[in-house]
């Protein structure tokens, strides 16, 4: 449905994006993320037609974005950061602008109304002059425009950005209702609403890519395993050392909220080990009671923020 492939996009010497490759299929909303300045609207606008590349290709609902563009822009619903409304226009009145600007045959348009009006629940607001609307239902009558002729392909940059808590998990539930019959790009800052609604996330850093999987699979592949051990051993030191010989453990440190007689430290597992058991028998060894093993994992954000401040290159 979206397929990028070794989009490059150069402003004058600098490269905003580069060598983006990535294919997106079926009905899901897959999280595009990266830090401010990473090439998240760059790519978006490429894909949506806004934006010719300097090299490389894009492909959406299987037309080419550069010598296809009616046939594109047809398929496709672009939310751009900042959406550009006509204030002083009713809703339903901007919404019938926008349908006729889409092409929506003239009768289908009341319908197409109504139609979008409900899907992001606008309906009692219809007739209110933009300009009075709170910043969340502006966005929804962006989101209601993008959606006007019924694209398969959405293109979402930050729809949450600036919105409140509520405002936030209500255009979540909207999104989340999209994506049972569209294909979804989402760019988000927001790490958990990404590991709700997002089944893959791609994830770019100065213009490449640095991760592009199912949540799970990242999860399970990347994220690091920590487990707290607290035992009675003679002194924090003590444990830390005992604790470093292990095989699977890739680091130990003493924890900084030591309990007085209750020495602690966190170890760092390697992906896919279990290491309990063998942590457990050297405390036996030692003689030393195991007073608590606690363990966690990364959480997707933890990955992230990893992934995004090294060099690393999944
Ligand atoms: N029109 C432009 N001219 C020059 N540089 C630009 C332009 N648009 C974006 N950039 C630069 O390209 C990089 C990527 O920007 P952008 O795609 O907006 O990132 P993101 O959406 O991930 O924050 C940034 O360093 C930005 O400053
Ligand atoms: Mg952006």
């Amino acid at each position: 449905m979206i397929s990028a492939n070794r989009l490059t996009k150069a402003y004058g010497d600098f490269l905003a994006i580069e060598d983006l490759s990535f294919d997106i299929e079926g009905n899901t909303v897959v999280g595009f993320l990266g830090a401010n300045g990473a090439g998240k609207s760059t790519t978006m606008r490429i894909l949506a037609c806004y934006l010719p590349p300097t090299s490389g290709s894009a492909r959406v609902a299987g037309f080419d974005c550069f010598t296809q563009s009616m046939q594109v822009r047809q398929a496709l619903g672009y939310l751009p950061e900042s959406v550009p409304l006509y204030t002083d226009m009713r809703v339903e009145e901007y919404l019938r602008y926008m349908a006729q600007l889409k092409d929506v045959p003239a009768r289908q348009r009341t319908l197409a109304i109504d139609r979008v009006l409900e899907t992001c629940r606008i309906a009692p607001r219809r007739r209110k002059a933009i300009s009075t609307l709170s910043k969340g239902f502006r966005q929804r009558v962006g989101l209601a425009a993008t959606l006007i002729h019924d694209p398969k392909v959405l293109i979402l940059d930050e729809p949450t950005v600036g919105l409140d808590p509520v405002e936030i998990r209500e255009t979540r539930q909207m999104i989340r209702g999209l994506a049972e019959q569209h294909t979804v790009l989402l760019s988000t800052h927001i790490l958990p609403e990404v590991q709700q609604i997002c089944g893959r996330v791609i994830i770019i850093r100065g213009g490449r890519i640095l991760a592009n999987a199912a949540i799970d699979e990242l999860v399970r592949e990347q994220s690091n395993q920590f487990v707290d051990v607290t035992a009675s051993a003679p002194s924090t030191d003590a444990l830390v050392d005992a604790m470093r010989g292990i095989a699977g453990v890739d680091a130990v440190d003493a924890a900084d909220d030591d309990v007085p007689n209750e020495p602690r430290c966190r170890l760092r597992i390697a992906a896919d080990h279990d290491a309990r058991s063998a942590i457990s028998g050297t405390l036996v060894e030692r003689g030393w009671s195991c007073l608590a093993l606690e363990p966690s994992r990364e959480t997707l954000e933890d990955i992230y923020v990893r992934l995004t401040e090294t060099e690393k290159v999944v």
